[in-house]
């Protein structure tokens, strides 16, 4: 079983990337990334380009084929495990330009854009939705991406009207598994835990498992995965640990992106503290600050105190915040 960090907009920068392969991720994606940008020169677009050593998977977002092809040539210096077209972001302004799950209306474009990339010799997968509302096509987007040479579609069970709200369905995924065989599929949609991605796995019969929000705060998710899946009882994060990563994972934040390192990593640090005994408090006092020192002060007094209580038995999810 392969799993995945799901590609993530505004989140999965190269410091999140190399955390979660070094936690166990097998592939890590990047957030998407415009084919109209990379072909513009727009400096954005290239800095979210993956270092060559990483051999993350590029996910491209647009609608013109000549675009794909010129980012394709753009992009073979990266070195791509392989890349992804996103037919399935639903944000308004992405779609409203044809972009994103705009490209679930016409699987014949979906399949143009994937022939024309697998034509530059590189491997190309297509990450969707269910579909529209009024016409969930995800089995008539797979054939279309597997027609055009895709090796791999991955499908977040929700429709795009959805968003994020309601559960996720696996049931479309356990059907492409079922129907296509000459194509992997990956299901993408609420694992957030190493039980959720056992079930997932057993439910679909998927090749790949993609977490995204479930890593979010908490990049053990892979290695805990892999542990259940092997039988053994996942190993529970210690505050000691979890503070460490967080330390490691803000400096790397700041190298990355310099001063605007700390509001970049806000989300992130609200989602570490997330569920930890009293941490409300904690996480008012953190978001206030832009003082790296300040903020370590704060971050280290806290785990302090709950690492002294750690014999104590009180972990993550046990106490109010
Ligand atoms: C903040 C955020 C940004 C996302 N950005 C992208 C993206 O750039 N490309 C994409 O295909 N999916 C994107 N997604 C969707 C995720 O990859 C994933 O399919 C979805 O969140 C469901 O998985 P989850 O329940 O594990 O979060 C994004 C999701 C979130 C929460």
């Amino acid at each position: 079983m392969i799993i995945v960090l799901s590609p993530m907009a505004g989140i999965n920068d190269k410091t999140f990337r190399s955390l979660c392969l070094s936690m166990g991720a097998d592939v890590v994606y990047t957030e998407m990334i415009s084919v109209n940008g990379l072909v513009n020169g727009n400096k954005k677009s290239f800095e979210m380009l993956p270092l060559p050593k990483e051999n993350a998977v590029i996910q491209l977002f647009g609608n013109e084929p000549e675009y794909f092809s010129r980012a394709v040539d753009i992009i073979m210096k990266y070195n791509a495990r392989w890349v992804d077209l996103n037919a399935g972001c639903p944000v308004p302004k992405v779609v409203k330009n044809g972009y994103g799950a705009a490209l679930m209306k016409s699987p014949l474009l979906v399949r143009k854009l994937v022939e024309v990339m697998v034509s530059k010799g590189i491997r190309v997968s297509v990450k969707m939705r269910v579909g529209w509302k009024e016409e969930q096509n995800f089995m008539d987007v797979a054939r279309a991406a597997s027609d055009g040479g895709a090796f791999l579609v991955s499908i977040h069970g929700r429709t795009v009207e959805q968003g994020y709200s309601g559960n996720a369905d696996w049931e479309p995924a356990r059907i492409l598994k079922k129907n296509l065989k000459k194509i992997k599929i990956g299901v993408s949609g609420d694992i957030f835990t190493p039980d959720d991605a056992i079930n997932a796995m057993n439910y679909t019969n998927a090749d790949m498992l993609f977490i995204a929000r479930g890593a979010i705060g908490n990049p053990w998710i892979f290695r805990q995965i892999k542990e259940k899946i092997s039988g053994d009882t996942p190993k529970v994060v210690t505050f000691g640990e979890r503070r460490d990563v967080l330390k490691q994972h803000l400096m790397g934040t700041i190298k990355e992106h310099g001063v605007h390192g700390i509001m970049f990593f806000r989300k992130f640090l609200a989602a570490y503290l997330k569920g930890l005994p009293e941490s409300h408090a904690i996480k008012a006092r953190t978001l206030r600050t832009s003082d790296l020192r300040l903020l370590m002060g704060i971050v280290n007094a806290y785990f302090d105190k709950l690492i002294s209580c750690e014999q104590g038995g009180v972990e993550r999810g046990n106490t109010q915040s």
